[in-house]
């Protein structure tokens, strides 16, 4: 029942060596979704996400690699349980992230991250190169700062992964939250097949 899960079902992946072998997610994402799912929605909806996703676990391991496809199904299915678009959820997802993350033993990544927005996500690809050491096989995004005048931002982020701009947009708004200030994130050119990286907008000003 493809119609069930995200959008674009199952993603498999297509590049280089890897192309018959499913991208993998580290279970700290999955603990991550079920956090936030059981906070806000209670165990039992998350019981009913999970069986409708057809995920056999009900736990997962930080440093153990799943693939791709649960934490995408659990996405679609909570999208469909929770009757919400999914991109609402994978926003909402972004933001807890950022929350998870910074009460984890990774927090001094983000510490030292930077002051500001624009600094942390210049600095976000080598905070992702850094965390290899802990998640060998993390595949992780890339980011570019395009420009930033100290009002607005423009990010470049490319992925292995589909559809996940909402999640990023997500993520910076926890940013945002977890530095005390407010921005605007808007996805302005989406990734397409003559462009490999989606076009962020994020306008960044004080409480
Ligand atoms: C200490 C904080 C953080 C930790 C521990 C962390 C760790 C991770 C892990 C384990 C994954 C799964 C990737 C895999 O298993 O292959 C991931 C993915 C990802 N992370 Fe981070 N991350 C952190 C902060 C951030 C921040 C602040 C951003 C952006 C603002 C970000 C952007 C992403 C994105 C977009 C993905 C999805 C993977 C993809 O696009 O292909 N992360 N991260």
């Amino acid at each position: 029942m493809l119609s069930a899960r995200f959008p674009l079902g199952t993603p498999k992946h297509t590049n280089s060596v890897q192309a018959n072998t499913p991208i993998k997610m580290y279970g700290m994402v999955n603990r991550a979704l079920k956090a936030l799912l059981c906070e806000q929605f209670g165990e039992s909806t998350w019981q009913q996400i999970r069986s409708k996703a057809g995920v056999q676990e009900d736990d997962f391991a930080s440093m153990k690699a799943y693939d791709d496809s649960i934490t995408y199904d659990l996405a679609g299915a909570a999208s469909e349980v929770l009757d919400t678009p999914v991109d609402d959820l994978l926003r909402a997802f972004g933001n807890y992230w950022v929350k998870f993350a910074g009460e984890s033993s990774y927090a001094i990544l983000l510490d030292q991250a930077g002051d500001t927005v624009g600094e942390i996500l210049t600095g976000l690809d080598e905070m992702h190169t850094r965390l290899t050491l802990a998640f060998p096989e993390l595949r992780a995004p890339a980011f570019q700062v395009v420009s930033d005048d100290g009002k607005r931002i423009m990010l470049r982020y490319a992925s292995s992964r589909p559809a996940l701009a909402p999640f990023v947009c997500g993520l910076i708004e926890g940013l945002a939250t977890r530095l005390e200030v407010e921005v605007h994130v808007e996805l302005v050119e989406p990734k397409s097949e003559t462009n490999s990286s989606d076009l962020l907008s994020i306008t960044v000003s004080a409480h």
